[in-house]
C-alpha cells in the first residue's frame, strides 16, 4: 500500500484548464473523496494519478516518490472507471482474471486469486455467468474485484456507485467501506454524491471549477466549511453577505455575536442552517420573519420566512409538531454563525 499525493497539479486541453492548481494527500490505508459538481475536474485528477492523462505542471507522488515519468501499468493501481465497463463475452471469472492473465500469471494461481477477489466482494458463486445475467450492483462488485485482485497499491475509483438505484447504492456503500477496511487498499473515490463522500472518506478535496477548494475531515467540513461554495454544496440553506465587525457579523443593519477570528471589516459570507435557528419570545428574538412558505416532510417542517437580513426569505426547519404561521421572532446563537470567505 502508499499514499498518494498531487501537488500543484495543473491540466489544461489546449487553453481550458480542467485542473489548477490542486494539491492534496491521502495517507496510505485511507479513504479520500474527491467531491465537487459535474465538470470540475474530478476524472481528469484521478486520470492524471492513474497515468493516463499526463499533467501540463504540477507532480503525482507515490509513497513520496514522483511517478509523472511511469507509465500507467507500471503504477500498481487498480480503477473502476466511471462506466464499469466489463468484457460482456467473457464470465465474470474471466473479467476478474484479465489482469493477472496479462500479468502472465500461471493458471492455477489466476484461479486462487479470482476466487479470493469474488469472495471479498461477496460473489462467491458466480464464476461462470456473463455480465449480462448479473444485476448492476453484482456487476459493480465484479470490477471492484477485478482492481482488487491485482493486489494494488491504490485504488482509484471514478463514481463507482452512481449507475445504481437509491437501495442498491446505500447497500454497496458498507460494502464498498468493509471491502476497503479489509484489504487496507489507499482509495481515491470520485463522486458528486455529498451524502457518500461524508459516509466513506477519512478525508474530503471539495472541487469546483477547476480548483481545490477545501481539505478536511467529514467533520472539518460539516463543521466549518471555508467558503460559501463549500457551505452551499454541504446543504447550508442560509448563506448572506456579511461585513466583520469587533465581537461579530452584521448582516444587513443587523449585528450577531460570532464566533470567528476574521479581520473585522471584510467582505464576508455568514451561513447558518435551517435547523440552527431558534424560535424565541419578543424580547429574546433578534431578528422578525414574516411565514412566506411552508412544506411538511414526515420528519420535520421547512419554512421560507422573509426578514430583513436578505431579499430571498431564509430557511427555517422546525419539529414536526410545530406549525408556524404570520409573524415569527428568531434568534440565532453566536457559535452556529459561521463566517466564511466570499467566493
Ligand atoms: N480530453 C479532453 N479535452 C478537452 N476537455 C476535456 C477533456 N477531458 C475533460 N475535459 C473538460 O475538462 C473539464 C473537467 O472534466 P472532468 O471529466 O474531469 O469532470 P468531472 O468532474 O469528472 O465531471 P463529471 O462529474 O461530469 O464526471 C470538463 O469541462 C471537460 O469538458
Ligand atoms: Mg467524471
Amino acid at each position: 500500500m502508499s499514499s498518494v499525493e498531487v501537488r500543484n497539479l495543473v491540466k489544461k486541453y489546449g487553453d481550458f484548464t480542467a485542473v489548477r492548481d490542486a494539491s492534496f494527500r491521502a495517507e496510505t490505508g485511507s479513504l479520500i473523496s474527491i467531491l465537487g459538481p459535474s465538470g470540475c475536474g474530478k476524472t481528469t485528477t484521478l486520470r492524471a494519478i492513474a497515468g493516463f492523462e499526463t499533467a501540463t505542471s504540477g507532480d503525482i507522488l507515490l509513497d513520496d516518490k514522483p511517478v509523472n515519468d511511469i507509465p500507467p501499468w507500471r503504477r500498481n493501481i487498480g480503477i473502476v472507471f466511471q462506466s464499469y465497463a466489463l468484457f460482456p463475452f467473457m464470465t465474470v471469472a474471466d473479467n476478474v482474471g484479465y489482469g493477472l492473465k496479462m500479468r502472465k500469471m500461471d493458471r492455477d494461481q489466476i484461479a486462487r486469486k479470482t476466487d479470493d477477489a469474488l469472495n471479498r466482494v461477496g460473489l462467491p458463486d458466480s464464476h461462470l455467468k456473463y455480465p449480462r445475467q448479473l444485476s448492476g450492483g453484482q456487476r459493480q462488485r465484479v470490477a471492484l474485484a477485478r482492481a482488487l485482485v491485482i493486489e494494488p497499491a491504490v485504488m482509484l475509483l471514478d463514481e463507482p456507485l452512481s449507475a445504481l438505484d437509491a437501495k442498491l447504492r446505500d447497500e454497496m456503500r458498507f460494502e464498498l467501506k468493509r471491502i476497503q477496511r479489509q484489504s487496507g487498499v489507499t482509495t481515491l473515490l470520485v463522486t458528486h454524491d455529498q451524502e457518500e463522500a461524508f459516509t466513506l472518506s477519512d478525508q474530503i478535496v471539495v472541487m469546483n471549477n477547476a480548483v481545490v477548494k477545501q481539505v478536511g475531515s467529514p467533520r472539518e467540513i460539516w463543521d466549518n466549511p471555508n467558503c460559501a461554495f463549500v457551505a452551499d454544496f454541504i446543504g447550508i440553506e442560509n448563506i448572506l453577505p456579511a461585513e466583520r465587525t469587533t465581537n461579530g457579523v452584521r448582516i444587513a443593519g443587523h449585528d450577531f455575536a460570532a464566533l470567528s477570528d476574521a479581520a473585522p471589516g471584510s467582505d464576508i459570507m455568514a451561513a447558518f442552517r435551517s435547523s440552527d435557528l431558534e424560535l424565541a419570545g419578543d424580547e429574546a428574538g433578534q431578528f422578525a420573519g414574516q411565514v412566506v412558505g411552508e412544506a411538511y416532510t414526515g420528519n420535520y417542517n421547512v419554512y421560507q420566512v422573509q426578514t430583513g437580513l436578505s431579499e430571498a426569505p431564509i430557511i427555517l426547519k422546525t419539529g414536526k409538531s410545530q406549525r408556524l404561521s404570520g409573524t415569527i421572532n428568531l434568534k440565532l446563537a453566536p457559535d452556529r454563525i459561521k463566517i466564511l470567505e466570499r467566493d
